[in-house]
């Protein structure tokens, strides 16, 4: 096992350029007769300086694929690197403080904390970084302000709309300024007008030449923002497009 020291921050070569790099990637849930193949063979690089999205059919393997990508679960088979690192080659407790600082993550569930107003979730992942509780706070709540909540810092997830919530859980994701940002479907309950409003910080704040988002979406009016868009089948690949114009079905 790698100690956190052997992590590289600075990874030289192919990690400037490629962000994540999937070989060979099979995820399979459960065993014997009740086995899930929810990945069955990817092969991926998300670049450096890139928004991904990943699309494709409910239950295609969009959230195991990113899930494993940000080092939140293991594969079957295949390696994973994360700028240059393999997660899975790591001890859990260095694998944990390195993805918290690396990785910020909105998932499907948000996974807010109800005992916390939303400031004080969003300022979570810069408390697990070192940066002292009024500084946090102070981020959090500027973060917040930019996804227009500037009216909601000390409101308890309770006390939110739907979109309200899942627009914390994008500021908590981007708050530390992590190098790889993923979400899942992170503008299913919002508008239109939130919605791109939300995908231009995301994108303004996440893609650079050292960083990358990642993103699983449904939403065809967010396409514009992606440099490319993998489609997904039954845990494969099946095709990238720098078009996003292809994939919208007239009806
Ligand atoms: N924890 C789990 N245990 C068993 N099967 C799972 C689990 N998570 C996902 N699956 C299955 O793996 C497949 C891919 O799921 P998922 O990655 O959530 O797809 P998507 O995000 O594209 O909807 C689906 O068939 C799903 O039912
Ligand atoms: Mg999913």
């Amino acid at each position: 096992m790698k100690q956190a020291s052997s992590l590289k921050d600075n990874a030289p070569d192919q990690a400037q350029t490629v962000a994540v790099s999937c070989r060979g990637i099979t995820k399979v849930y459960g065993s014997g007769d009740n086995a899930v193949h929810a990945l069955r063979g990817i092969d991926l690089d998300v670049q450096s300086g890139e928004l991904l999205m990943l699309v494709g059919p409910s239950g295609c393997g969009k959230t195991t694929l990113i899930s494993i990508m940000a080092g939140v679960l293991d594969q079957t088979a295949g390696q994973c690197l994360l700028f240059g690192n393999d997660l899975s080659q790591i001890a859990a407790n260095a694998k944990t403080a390195y993805r918290g600082k690396t990785v910020g993550f909105v998932f499907q569930s948000l996974n807010l904390v109800p005992m916390l107003t939303a400031a004080e979730n969003v300022a979570i992942p810069l408390l697990l970084t070192g940066v002292i509780w009024m500084d946090a706070l102070h981020h959090a709540e500027e973060m917040l302000s930019r996804m227009g909540l500037q009216d909601r810092l000390h409101f308890y997830p309770s006390e939110l709309s739907g979109g309200q919530l899942q627009r914390v859980a994008i500021a908590r994701a981007l708050v530390h300024s992590p190098r790889l940002i993923v979400c899942d479907e992170p503008t299913s309950a919002l508008d239109n007008v939130t919605g791109q409003e939300v995908l231009e910080v995301v994108r303004s704040l996440g893609v650079a030449k050292d960083r990358a988002v990642v993103v699983v979406t449904h939403d065809a009016r967010i396409y514009h923002f992606a440099d490319r868009i993998a489609v997904m089948n039954d845990g494969r690949i099946e095709r990238i497009t720098t078009s996003p114009q292809e994939l919208v079905t007239v009806p």
